[in-house]
């Protein structure tokens, strides 16, 4: 196999995701610890806001910081190159963690063995299966009172909609938590206050009836635990690393992050499981990443932190070929040639420029403002990357201009955030006011700081009142014309120019839809 093959091979990208408070960050260092990525736990920072700080601003600029530190942590482990791939806690940010799902091959789901599933799990879950990404679950504060744990799969099942297979199983929980039986590896391993941040040693069982297994666990708890294995072994499907593959199987492990308990074994399991970099559908053909040419996407865009310097970075996932510093690429959008003279990998949380990535590889693309979420770059192909819906935002409003000296800066700040993919811009029809749509109220804030201090524009807001944003398609010409005459006031235009209906209630749009039997409403911009 060529060395650009071989490398192609060994890279593993995926996200963490769970909502906020599960254990994500602990997670994510711990690993890092086991790639020898970082020496100490507390070195990763969490990116989530702070309860409380939604009107803290330095706390906002703050979490930017980390999280163009936390945005991509790479690390060698077991001969395979890993790249995490960090996603945002907050809810209010849910549209750029759906973003950044498009770049992982893979996801590993936290949940918390006490709250079982919780809100934000269930959405980004949702938005995974949409392309049958592969998942794997970890259960995590074990060493808590929680859920049992048959419930708790239940739950995973019927609110994730996952079909689950456990590749290991708890012996007890909170105070009586004894350790795992890991029946993916064979071998139990057992929970003391002494294996606490440590990497604890575990012991082999082939058999869950050898009678080692008791001078371990004692009688009882021995006895409990066969019982349930073998219940498991009837009631759960085997494993079959193809159907994980194909996202219809998701291995679940059970452990406790803060306490360094389970996390090897998940990370044991995942390099040999989790997919490498996959086929990715363009404009064209399905783009395969061992193809010689070179072709990325970016899903992520970074503004600079400093006010002084507004050039920003962008997130390049490279699909195919090979990405080298200093090479002409092509931007497919604007039909022009770039080149880089300094792009940036990352490695745990240290950047360094990268004079060649691979396909599974992140770069980060030092830009004055040529990027778009989901631009392509190839080595002269002019197809385009396909599957970076924007989703309909929860929320609108009108967005006017507070100080009229500025109305330069202020356009051009808005256009700058939304390429950034910080909200979404709708411009209606019938009188071109500019609506913004969030996901969560908290942009509203942000956006408003931000143009007063990247880019010296003052806005105010006015409700708006939208239920969602729809994007509309069909081929029936005429009825078309009737639907754009009827609902003129309700239409707009996106960034893209595309049509989109903002139904103002759930009724509206739904006899919108009775009406309108020839029109598809799309809640999300891609179809
Ligand atoms: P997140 O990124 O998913 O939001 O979660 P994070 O890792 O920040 O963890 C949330 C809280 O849960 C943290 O406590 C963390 O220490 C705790 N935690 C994570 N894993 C475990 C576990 O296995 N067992 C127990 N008992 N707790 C766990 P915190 O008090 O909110 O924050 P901190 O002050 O400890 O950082």
């Amino acid at each position: 196999m060529s060395d650009k093959n071989s490398e192609i091979k060994r890279r593993r990208t995926f996200g963490i995701v769970s909502h906020p408070d599960a254990g994500k960050t602990t997670l994510t260092e711990k690993l890092l610890l086991y790639g020898g990525a970082i020496q100490e736990a507390g070195a990763v920072k969490s990116n989530k806001i702070k309860k409380g700080a939604t009107s803290d601003f330095m706390e906002i600029e703050r979490q930017r910081g980390i999280s163009v530190a936390t945005s991509v942590m790479g690390f060698e482990y077991g001969g395979k190159k890993i790249n995490i791939l960090d996603t945002p806690g907050h809810q209010d940010f849910a549209e750029d963690t759906y973003r950044t799902l498009t770049a992982v091959d893979s996801v590993i789901v936290v949940i918390d063995v006490a709250k079982g599933v919780e809100a934000q799990t269930e959405k980004l879950v949702k938005v995974c299966r949409m392309r049958d990404t592969p998942i794997i679950v970890f259960i995590n504060k074990l060493d808590r009172e929680g859920k049992d744990a048959y419930d708790l799969l239940d739950e995973v099942e019927s609110k994730l909609g996952l079909r689950v297979c456990p590749l290991s199983w708890p012996i007890g929980m909170g105070a009586e938590f004894k350790g795992v039986y890991n029946l993916w590896e064979k071998n139990l391993k057992l929970f003391t206050d002494s294996s606490k941040q440590k990497i604890g040693e575990s012991i082999k069982i082939e058999d869950i009836n050898e009678p080692e297994i008791e001078k371990h666990l004692g009688e009882s708890d021995t006895e409990m635990l066969r019982e349930e294995i073998e219940l498991v072994s009837e009631v759960y499907p085997d494993f079959s690393k193809q159907k994980y593959l194909d996202g219809n199987l998701s291995p679940v492990f059970f452990g406790s992050a803060l306490n360094n308990f389970g996390v090897q074994e998940l990370l044991n399991c995942f390099i040999e499981i989790a997919p490498e970099p996959l086929p990715k559908q363009s404009s064209q053909d399905l783009i395969n990443p061992y193809d010689d040419k070179f072709s990325g996407f970016i899903f992520k865009i970074h503004a600079n932190m400093d006010p002084k310097h507004r050039d920003r970075l962008a997130f390049l996932k490279i699909v195919s070929g090979e990405f080298k510093r200093n090479t002409n690429y092509y931007h497919v959008r604007q039909g022009k040639n770039l080149k880089f003279s300094n792009p940036t990998a990352f490695m745990a949380s240290k950047k360094s420029v990268v004079e060649i990535a691979y396909p599974g590889d992140i770069v980060g693309l030092h830009d004055s403002g040529n990027f778009r979420i989901g631009d392509t770059l190839t080595e002269g192909g002019a197809f385009e990357f396909k599957g970076i819906p924007s989703f309909s935002p929860e929320h609108f409003r009108f967005i006017n201009n507070a100080d009229p000296l500025k109305a330069k800066q202020l356009n051009k700040g808005i256009d700058q955030l939304m390429d950034e993919g910080v909200a979404q811009l709708f411009t209606l029809v019938s009188n071109n006011r500019k609506i913004i749509g969030t996901v969560g109220a908290l942009q509203y804030e942000v956006i408003q700081y931000r143009l007063e201090h990247e880019y010296t524009a003052k806005c105010s807001y006015e409700n708006y009142a939208a239920f969602k944003a729809c994007w509309i398609e069909s081929s029936n010409e005429e009825q078309l014309e009737e639907f754009k005459k009827l609902k003129y006031r309700y239409l707009a235009k996106d960034k893209f120019d595309r049509l989109v209906f903002l139904a103002d209630s759930s009724f509206s749009l739904t006899m919108a839809q009775e009406k309108f039997n020839d029109i598809t409403f799309h809640l999300k911009s891609e179809f």
